[in-house]
């Protein structure tokens, strides 16, 4: 079992298990549905929203991640002693005599025994409804009888997030309560989002709502009645009083707290649900507050909802020796792409809620693996959001619909490479003719239009001296004014571009277009070209120029004198030739890997550039600026296993990986389950300590190093492509994946001492010889079987 200091994964690996409130850091889970969602730490804070974390945010909630002390809470009341407690940690902080954190797939669930009284809270929210339920159980651990008092709290936000400005919003605010349903409403006369005339001055268009399946002995809607003028909520008068103001209307500071009060027998357990949501009008509201009185409809939602993640988990598995690999792979690099970046796009690190073109794009990536219609989907949406000319927002807001043109110069090439992976996939070019308008143009063109035109937008934007521009940055965002004088250039983009070019190209080739075949493969080769002459800098290649001409990443700076995606990515692009290939890698080696994997970039700017860009401002070793930038280090894995150095790719493979046990959790903080957007680096005085968990697009990358490059499983147009790259101590691994339709379920055994092990030598499918002794390539191009067949190969190595 893998366990670490502050908690485990269960033995199925679909929950992480926490067993105190005093993580070193808040260790959350982002609970989804793809419209309503809400974040839950250990301690039981965190917020709920609809639609767009911060343009639709329910309840209130400050970025305090030190504190974390906003959230939807539950106090229980003892009446005979008048001890109060919470059902999570905060906000009473009592110190528990039991302390359980489980979060699961779709769900979290808080135990603890507080004054001999368990008490178990499981929050959860519905596949399609705009709603969460929780379930709390009181259970009575002795045997007399026991009184107790049940209060909820939380804080209307309804609207844009954060309403820093409350004393102006909370005016707008109006709760309703209503005795028969049980249920508080809450509407907001105010939502601060552009309307089509252009100003703010319209309602908030939903109907928020907080209910019981029992009756409520009292309520409050103000916030200063219930916690008191010098009271906090540790201590708020409400429940040290037993009593609760009963107010509601437009006057107040809104909040929501329903109070309910039950026997408890000797011995005895009793269970309510709670409902939050946030309908499209009171009829829908009050659909949902009915359905959810009944415990037979919450078990089968929540059992709806564990289906559902089943279902998703289980279409790819793995099993090799490495039993942190397997329960990242089969479980929480999933769920934290799908649940966390593609469907709530919010955490605690940063709260999102819009699009980013590039970013749900490579995110939706994973879903290929699972259901390569979710990625289809994902592909036109982001289409949507193109241009006519080509270029795309760099993000953009779900419900206004507005976004970001900037001159970033990437955004729009992520389109190509994630349909070109999507064609690998499914082989289904039918994609490319999909009709989608534009932005600025309703008039459709086929999607094999929209990715042309990036393309040729970006094959339009380059230096005299052949390299592309790279705007106001590239995939780095903090190289932001690199070229904003429309001369700096990108050495990473010429490697990116010159992928999308090539693979492109062989697209353009087989739906018959030969002259764009032809045009972009003249283009790559003139960009591998000038990319080897002009932007090697003796042992790597530097990673972009200023407008003024001077190199970034280069020996000769000062700060940020090697980048590492300038080097990764002549490899997984083959703009490097294989000599060049292995002298960058060395060099990534020798000068950015560390202890905690490869740094994105070092030594760590120490001084702010105005003509690099802001990550040059960031403290040492912090994101950008010279720490392990986790998106980028899973490129380092892909990288070192396409050269075929298995140790160095598992490696670093195991130095970026948040459930490797190795890792001193004291100094990392972070969650073991999900993958941090960042660890610090060597110049930072937190060197090691990871940060930016969940809203990062490094877990879908991380699965595919690890499935396509480690185990070295992946989609060709051909079929399925194996050519592992294990490291030498693996005797043997199984996965079993989906490809087309059909299923595969490989097994490798290595019986060679070869250390590089990674030379397919005889393939079994179906007990049936397959290959034998191939001597021209180190793997195995799988055939397409029949959809709905499930085949046995057998690989030996
Ligand atoms: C953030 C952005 C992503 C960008 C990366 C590197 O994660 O969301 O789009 O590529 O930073 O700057």
């Amino acid at each position: 079992m893998l366990t670490y200091k502050y908690g485990y994964f269960s033995p199925d690996g679909r929950e992480f298990i926490i067993t105190t409130p005093k993580t070193p850091k808040p260790w959350i889970n982002v609970i989804s549905n793809g419209d309503y969602g809400l974040t839950i730490s250990q301690t039981g804070s965190g917020y709920s929203w609809r639609t767009h974390a911060q343009l639709n945010r329910i309840t209130r909630w400050e970025q305090d991640l030190v504190r974390d002390n906003w959230g939807k809470y539950i106090y229980i009341r003892d009446n005979q002693s008048k001890k109060f407690w919470s059902a999570t940690f905060k906000p009473v902080c009592s110190e528990p005599d039991l302390y359980i954190c489980r979060h699961g797939l779709g769900y979290t669930t808080i135990e603890s025994v507080n004054e001999e009284i368990k008490t178990s809270l499981t929050v959860f929210v519905p596949i399609n409804e705009p709603v969460e339920i929780w379930v709390l159980k009181l259970k009575n651990l002795t045997d007399r009888k026991r009184e107790v008092s049940i209060f909820t709290y939380l804080e209307w936000l309804l609207g844009v997030a954060p309403d820093w400005h409350r004393e102006f919003h909370k005016t707008f605010i109006e709760t309703r309560f209503d005795q028969n349903l049980n249920v508080i409403f809450a509407k907001k006369r105010l939502w601060d989002i552009p309307s089509e005339r252009g100003h703010w001055n319209a309602d908030w268009k939903y109907v928020a709502f907080h209910s019981v399946n029992r009756d409520v002995e009292s309520f409050d809607c103000d916030k200063q009645s219930f916690i008191g003028m010098y009271n906090d909520l540790h201590n708020p008068s409400a429940v040290v009083n037993n009593e609760l103001g009963r107010k509601c209307g437009n006057s107040y500071d809104a909040i929501a707290s329903l109070n309910v009060n039950l026997s408890l027998e000797p011995n005895g357990e009793e269970e309510l649900i709670f409902t939050l949501g946030s309908a499209d009008d009171f009829n829908m509201a009050k659909n949902l507050i009915e359905k959810y009185k009944s415990m037979d409809q919450v078990k089968s939602e929540f059992e709806n909802v564990k289906n559902m993640w089943d279902k998703i988990i289980d279409s790819l598995y793995i099993e090799t020796p490495d039993e942190s690999l397997n329960v990242m792979t089969n479980v929480w690099l999933k769920y934290q792409t799908i649940s966390g970046r593609l469907w709530g796009r919010s955490a605690y690190y940063q709260i999102g809620g819009a699009y980013g073109f590039r970013d749900q794009l490579q995110d939706s990536l994973l879903f290929l693996y699972i259901d390569p219609s979710k990625t289809k989907e994902q592909i036109i949406l982001h289409a949507k959001h193109q241009f006519k000319d080509g270029k795309v927002y760099h993000w953009w807001h779900p419900i206004i619909e507005t976004g970001l043109v900037n001159e970033v110069s990437d955004n729009r090439l992520w389109l190509p490479f994630v349909v070109i992976k999507y064609l690998e996939e499914t082989g289904d070019f039918s994609i490319l003719d999909e009709k989608i308008p534009f932005v600025d143009d309703p008039e459709p063109a086929s999607l094999y239009e929209h990715c042309v035109r990036a393309i040729e937008l970006s094959l339009s934007k380059f230096s005299s001296r052949g390299l592309p521009l790279i705007g106001g940055g590239d995939w780095n965002d903090g190289l932001n004014t690199v070229g904003l004088d429309g001369k700096g250039e990108s050495v990473w983009l010429a490697h990116f571009l010159y992928k999308i070019l090539i693979d492109f190209s062989e697209i353009a080739g087989k739906i018959g277009d030969v002259e764009r075949r032809e045009f972009y493969k003249e283009n790559a080769e003139r960009l591998k070209q000038t990319v080897n002459e002009i932007a090697w800098d003796g042992e790597w290649y530097y990673r972009a120029t200023k407008d003024n001409g001077e190199k970034i990443g280069s020996k000769q700076c000062e700060d940020g004198k090697i980048f590492l995606n300038a080097q990764t990515w002549a490899i997984i692009a083959g703009t490097a030739d294989r000599e060049r290939a292995e002298i960058i890698i060395n060099s990534v080696e020798k000068h950015l890997e560390c202890e905690i994997g490869p740094l994105l970039l070092y030594p760590a700017y120490k001084k702010p550039d105005p003509f690099i860009g802001y990550l040059t401002r960031y403290a040492a070793g912090e994101r950008e600026n010279g720490g392990v930038y986790t998106h980028a280090a899973t490129w380092c894995v892909v990288a070192e296993a396409i050269l075929k150095r298995n140790q160095s790719a598992y490696r670093i493979l195991s130095k970026i990986n948040p459930a490797n046990p190795n890792k001193d959790i004291d100094i990392y903080c972070a969650e073991p389950y999900v993958t941090p957007g960042n660890v610090q680096g060597p110049e930072s005085p937190l060197f090691g300590r990871a940060g930016w968990t969940w809203y990062t697009g490094s877990s879908a990358w991380l699965l595919r190093a690890i499935v396509d490059y480690i185990l070295g499983i992946r989609a060709t147009f051909e079929g399925l492509y194996v050519d592992p790259c294990i490291p030498p101590e693996w005797k043997s691994f199984y996965v079993k994946r989906v490809f087309r339709g059909s299923i595969y379920m490989i097994e490798v055994t290595k019986t060679s001492e070869d250390t590089q092990g990674s030379r397919v030598k005889k393939v079994y499918i179906n007990d049936e010889l397959f290959v034998e002794n191939q001597s021209n390539k180190s793997g195995v191009l799988l055939p397409v079987f029949k959809a709905g067949t499930v085949n046995k190969i057998k690989i030996i190595m």
